[in-house]
């Protein structure tokens, strides 16, 4: 195949993408065939979702109604019944988000294979199925737990886990899929590639969960299982409680469409997203949007102190509603290696990567529960290695909370 006898070269064109085959004619057939398969797979939809929704508006911002940790202390009895009632009847089932890079951890293997402990081996992974056995365990019921992964880290993660017989799980209730990639690219649009014959692709983002769940075929599972709540949660936060019968039993009792899982923030300048109401719809505003939104000055950000950690409930029935239009694309500046002529990895940042993001399937609900965690129980985050959000930092906290590492 040359570039002249395929449509390649069109779609190319049309997206000003034509540099992608300068290197082509120099290709073996099957690198021809690989380039030609990455290209053909792209969902060049996203440059133009992505330039949409690069600036939000927000017309009027105010904070929602949280859920505090008081009250929850104090209904738990009744929160618990209704929420283990619900776990029993198969109502519940869990999305772990694994498909991650971890690059600021740096970390050469899958997250949750990381090693928290200190004189014996705990793994992130570890700590979650041993909540989630606890809770299958007091509901006297196994719910289904699908493990988002990437192209990169799939077989290792199902290789660990099959290993380590997860922890004690019910196998036949444990399903794999692969989140969607999608190209990073320079400031100015263009595609990165990895290498002559490959684009450097990178997943699409802790909202890729939806769209991969659905063309995967698992939310077809979901429906069959009658599973009603879906808990989303991501795989760094060491001290995370998944399927949390006391949050599934508030959202529940609200009559809420979500719950997110939200702390009290712990400084002005903490990153983590804020949870508020836009346009009295449910919202979450990123911190770096945050910034913009102070320099602007255009509204209000007074009394936005909760954030959410990467743990949401969603109805399933009400996130169907939303699979008629795909989710907004963010683009992230980041630092991301790139070829020419020789496989590069930059100091500074030099392009975007393009990801959606859980927090806009939230936006898509009609109602949302904010339900506050303490930290010092619920957020341990591993983002680095050391300093904020890091390894030091986690460890910390679950020896604080008990644990023996
Ligand atoms: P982060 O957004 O913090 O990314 O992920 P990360 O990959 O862990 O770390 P950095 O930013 O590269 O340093 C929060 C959660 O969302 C998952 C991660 O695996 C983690 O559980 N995630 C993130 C995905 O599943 N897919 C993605 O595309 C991005």
């Amino acid at each position: 195949m040359t570039t002249h006898d395929t449509n390649l070269e069109k779609i190319l064109r049309d997206a000003g993408q034509m540099h992608l085959l300068s290197d082509f004619d120099g290709l073996s057939d099957a690198e021809r065939d690989n380039l030609t398969k990455e290209i053909t797979a792209i969902d060049f939809t996203i440059f133009e979702r992505a330039k949409f929704f690069d600036e939000k508006n927000y017309e009027s911002l105010a904070p929602i109604p949280i859920f505090s940790s008081e009250r929850a202390e104090e209904e738990k009895e009744t929160l618990e019944s209704i929420g283990l009632g619900a776990i029993a009847e198969g109502k519940a089932g869990a999305v772990l988000l694994c498909g991650g890079q971890g690059t600021r951890l740096g970390y050469p293997h899958p997250k949750g294979m990381f090693n928290i402990g200190l004189r014996r081996e705990i793994s992130i992974f570890s700590l979650h199925f041993r909540y989630l056995k606890e809770v299958a365990e007091r509901a006297g019921a196994w719910f289904p737990i699908y493990i988002m992964t990437s192209i990169y880290n799939r077989r290792e993660i199902e290789e660990f886990l099959k290993e380590k017989a997860f922890f004690g799980y019910d196998p036949s209730l444990i399903f794999f899929f692969e989140q969607n990639m999608a190209p990073a690219t320079d400031f100015d649009g263009k595609i990165y590639k990895s290498s002559p014959s490959t684009l450097e692709l990178a997943p699409d983002g802790n909202g890729g969960w939806f769209s991969a769940l659905v063309s995967c075929g698992y939310l077809d599972d979901v429906r069959r299982r009658g599973v009603e709540w879906l808990n989303v949660v991501s795989i760094d936060n060491v001290l995370q409680k998944t399927v949390d019968p006391r949050f599934i039993g508030a959202t529940i009792a609200a009559g809420a469409c979500c719950g997110a899982k939200v702390v009290k923030r712990a400084d002005p300048d903490e990153r983590i997203g804020l949870i508020c109401e836009n346009d009295g719809h449910p919202s979450v505003i990123e911190y770096y949007e945050l910034d913009r939104l102070k320099k602007e000055n255009t509204v209000s950000v007074e009394g936005l102190d909760y954030g959410v950690i990467l743990n949401y409930l969603f109805n399933v029935g009400e996130m169907e509603k939303t699979l008629s239009s795909p989710l907004p694309v963010h683009r992230a500046r980041k630092k991301i290696p790139y070829y020419d002529g020789e496989y590069r990895k930059p100091e500074t940042e030099n392009g975007f990567k393009y990801e959606m993001l859980a927090t806009d399937l939230v936006e898509r609900m009609p109602s949302c529960l904010a339900y506050e965690i303490l930290r010092e129980k619920e957020f341990a985050p591993v983002k680095n290695l050391t300093g904020i959000d890091s390894v030091d930092t986690a460890r910390e906290m679950l020896l604080s909370a008990g644990y023996a590492l």
